[in-house]
Parts: C-alpha cells; structure tokens; sequence
C-alpha cells in the first residue's frame, strides 16, 4: 500500500505530522516515529516495550494470538516434527533448510569444535562448588574472548561466523563441566563420534570408571526440546544480546549478557522455578492456597511456568512440550510421576480460573520443560542451562543479522524524566 500513514495532531499546539506506516511479511504494520521527536518535540512512552518493535529481522515470527511460531517461515510444529536442533541452528543462521552435504558440513563443523583451550578449566577452580552453575555459565562465557580473540573482529563476516560456530559448539561443554564440578567429579572431554546432544548427556552423566552409553530416547527428547527453545523473537535475552551487539562488543561478551538476563525467573529461570513451585505446592488439595496466592496483588508470588508477553494463548512450544513428556515418562515407565500429574491438574485448575482467563494466562515454555530434564536426570539449577546451550543458536543468529545489517546503530532508548527539576547546590549546614 503506497504511502501508508498515521497523522498525528498535538492537541496543544494544533500541529499535525504523518508518521509512515511499514508494513511487514506477517504480524502488526509499524508506524515509523523516526520524525516524531524533530517535528513535534516528543518521544514516545512504552515501559517494557509492550508495542514497540526494537528491529527488523526476518528470522522468526511470533502471533500470540493464534499461538503461531515461525523459524524463517516453517512452523515449529513442522520442524519438531521433521527437522532436528542442528539443521534448525542452520535454518536460523542461514534463513534456508539446508541440503544434505550442507548439513553434514555444518554439523561437522559444530561437533568437531566442542572442546574448550585447557586454559578454561583452571576458570572453574575459582568458584564455590556450591556456585549456580548459571553464574559459572556468565563468568566463563564472557572469559571466551580471551582465548578466542583471532574470532572477536566484528565487522569481519568470517570472524563472526566462526565465533558462531565456536559459541554453539562449546557452550554444551562448558555446561557440562559447571555440573561435573558442582559435583565434584572430573571433567569429560567430547566424544566427536557423537550427536551434539549425545555429546552433552555423555559429559553431564558419564564418569571415567564406568562404560556409559547414549540413551536415543533422552538423546531425542533434548534434541527437541533445544530445537524448541532455539530463538523467540525480541525476548529479553536476545534484546540483550542485541543491545551488547550495538556497542560493537564482542559475541562471547554479548552472548554472556544475555545468558545473565535469561537467569530471571521472569524469563529463562522460570523452568527451574516452576519444578520448585511443583515441589512446594507438594499435592493436589494444595493447588487451592497457591493459585489464591498467585492472584493475592499483596504476594509476590506468580504461578511460574504461566503467562506470556506475547502469547495470550497456548504456547505452541508447551504444546508439543507436553505431549514429549507424557510420551517420555511412559517410556520410562514413570507415566505416574507426582509432579506431572501435579502439573496437569494445577493446569486443568488454573485454565478454569477466571483470574487466568480474563489474564488470557496459559503455561509456556517453561512449564512442563523442567519435567522433561528432571525425567532425564539432569538436576533442577541446570535447567535455565539447557535454555542458555539451546538459546544461544537465536542469539547468535539475532547477533549476526544485527552485524551484517547495512544501518547499525547503538541502542540508545531515552526516558521520560520525573525527577527533581534543576536546583542549586546546598551548603552542608543549609540543609533540612
Ligand atoms: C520465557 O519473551 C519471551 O519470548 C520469553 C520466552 C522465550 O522463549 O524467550 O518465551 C521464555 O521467559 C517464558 C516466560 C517464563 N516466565 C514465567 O513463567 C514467570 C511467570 N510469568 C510472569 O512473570 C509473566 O507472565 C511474564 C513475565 C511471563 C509476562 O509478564 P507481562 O507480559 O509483563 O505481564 P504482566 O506482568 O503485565 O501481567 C498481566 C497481568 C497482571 O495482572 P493485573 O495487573 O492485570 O491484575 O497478569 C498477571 C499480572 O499480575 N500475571 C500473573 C502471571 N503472569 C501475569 N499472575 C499470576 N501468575 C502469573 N504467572
């Protein structure tokens, strides 16, 4: 549509401004207010950037409404089914499916750069063995640029595809070696015969005294679940990630910003809060008192694992999530798992809740993820891991489309000032 646009007339000063209208491939036209501050002296007002598109980019697309997600254009729901959390990874660097030689370079490229310079693992040494293995995750992530600096040129497109490939195939062996010293056993070094998830249950769980073999139906349900938290749009992480990006600070240090603002229980986090809530709320007659609570505007407390900025209704991903832990669990023969049932029950509950309704509140992501890992052994504090091992393939992507875009710009977003207005200095004894 030619020329499409707004008007907008200030009130006060009857000064009228038509403000372009872009309109994309799928989602809400935006309005162009790049004009507005010059012609009418405003900014805009928009806390959490509810309504505010931060960019363009054309690698995956959201409807809350529908409960649609697109990865370059394919639906998740196609993808989980066909595809797998490499040839996604490429999907999502790329912007095509690749063909077969295409896809065994790729994931020969990831599987074969797992292993970290021997220099990282003194890194670990220095924390508490108590330390969340989250908070081991930001400090040796952002300490890669020390060991990796011939990959850190940012305006050099080799450089930054390789510091891709570096950050996707090293962060599940960073992980794993934050559990192992957790608990206090020895690092596993990759084993390069193996899958990339193959790998990573290798090193999470395999010890030096004993054979260990790759169980295919966790292998499968960890590469689902990665494929499935692989990117999300302008989420607070990849917004952060973004905005690190725009200084022209380096991946790893991007990438290490925005695994620290995963670790919220508000965003990431909430898969190892939502097992916690499912453990405290302990039974069924309990699921009263806590959605009671998470309804009380005097408590802090949140039903975890529920609501969404975007989605307003299911979340395709805990859609699917749902289904492979149901699957997963009767396969293992733990069909009868308490928190599952738990989890099901405060769901069924909750979704016949008018607080939740009128809320448009439906489980996301991390609602039934936390199930699948526990299933698979892996202990509650590495959940948000696994979120950051399989989210750092969107934030590299959401990076690299940032770095190759012809306009770059630091983020820079203004305020909208309601403090003290200018005042003169006060001598200490003048005080009140
Ligand atoms: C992820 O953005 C992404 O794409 C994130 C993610 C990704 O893949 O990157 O999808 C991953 O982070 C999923 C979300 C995980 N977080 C949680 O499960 C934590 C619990 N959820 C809430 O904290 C909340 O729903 C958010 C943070 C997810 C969304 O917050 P919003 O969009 O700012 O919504 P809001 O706080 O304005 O809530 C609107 C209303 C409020 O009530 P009223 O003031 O209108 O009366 O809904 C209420 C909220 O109090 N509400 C909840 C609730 N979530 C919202 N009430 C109880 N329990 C909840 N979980």
């Amino acid at each position: 549509m030619e020329n499409r646009h707004v008007t907008l007339i200030d009130s006060a000063t009857g000064k009228k401004i038509d403000l372009p209208v872009l309109s994309g491939t799928h989602g809400p036209a935006v309005i162009d207010i790049g004009k507005l501050y010059k012609e009418l002296g405003y900014f805009t007002y928009d806390p959490g950037f509810v309504v505010t598109a931060s960019c363009e980019s054309e690698i995956t697309f959201i409807d809350g409404e529908k409960g649609i997600l697109l990865y370059r254009g394919y639906p998740l729901e196609q993808l989980a089914a066909k595809s797998s959390f490499l040839e996604a990874a490429y999907l999502l660097l790329y912007g095509e499916l690749p063909k077969q030689a295409a896809l065994e370079d790729f994931t020969q490229k990831i599987v074969h750069h797992t292993m970290f310079h021997e220099g990282i693992k003194s890194f670990y040494r220095g924390f508490r063995h108590d330390a969340h293995p989250m908070a081991i995750m930001v400090g040796v992530v952002g300490s890669l640029s020390a060991f990796y600096h011939d990959s850190t040129d940012i305006h050099n497109p080799r450089h930054r595809e390789i510091a891709a490939y570096r950050l996707i195939a090293k962060m599940p062996t960073i992980a794993a070696a934050s559990y192992k010293y957790s608990i206090g056993q020895p690092f596993v070094y990759p084993d390069n015969r193996l899958s990339y998830c193959g790998n990573l249950l290798r090193m999470l769980f395999s010890v030096p005294s004993d054979d260990y073999a790759v169980d295919p139906v966790a292998e499968r349900a960890l590469d689902l679940l990665f494929l499935l938290h692989a990117d999300h749009e302008q989420n607070a992480s990849t917004s952060t990630v973004r905005v690190a990006g725009s200084s022209q600070a380096n991946p790893f240090a991007c990438v290490a910003s925005g695994i620290t603002a995963l670790w919220g229980p508000a965003h990431g986090g909430a898969s190892e809060a939502v097992l916690r809530m499912l453990m405290e709320i302990g039974d069924l007659q309990q699921i009263p008192k806590f959605l009671d609570k998470a309804k009380d505007k005097n408590d802090s407390f949140r039903l975890m694992g529920f609501g969404h900025r975007v989605y307003k209704t299911y979340d395709p991903r805990a859609v699917i999530i749902r289904e492979v832990t149901h699957k997963l669990l009767k396969n293992m023969g733990r069909s009868e798992d308490p928190l599952f049932e738990l989890a099901l029950k405060l769901e069924e509950i909750a979704l016949n809740d008018d607080y939740f309704i009128e809320r448009h509140l439906y489980p996301n992501v991390d609602f039934y993820s936390g199930l699948i890992y526990r299933a698979l052994g892996i202990p509650v504090n590495m959940f948000t891991v696994m979120f950051a091992i399989a989210r750092t393939v969107g934030w590299v992507a959401q990076w690299m489309e940032m770095m190759s875009a012809p306009q770059q710009r630091i983020a820079r977003p203004r305020q909208h000032y309601i403090g003290p207005a200018q005042r003169e200095y006060l001598e200490i004894g003048e005080r009140k």
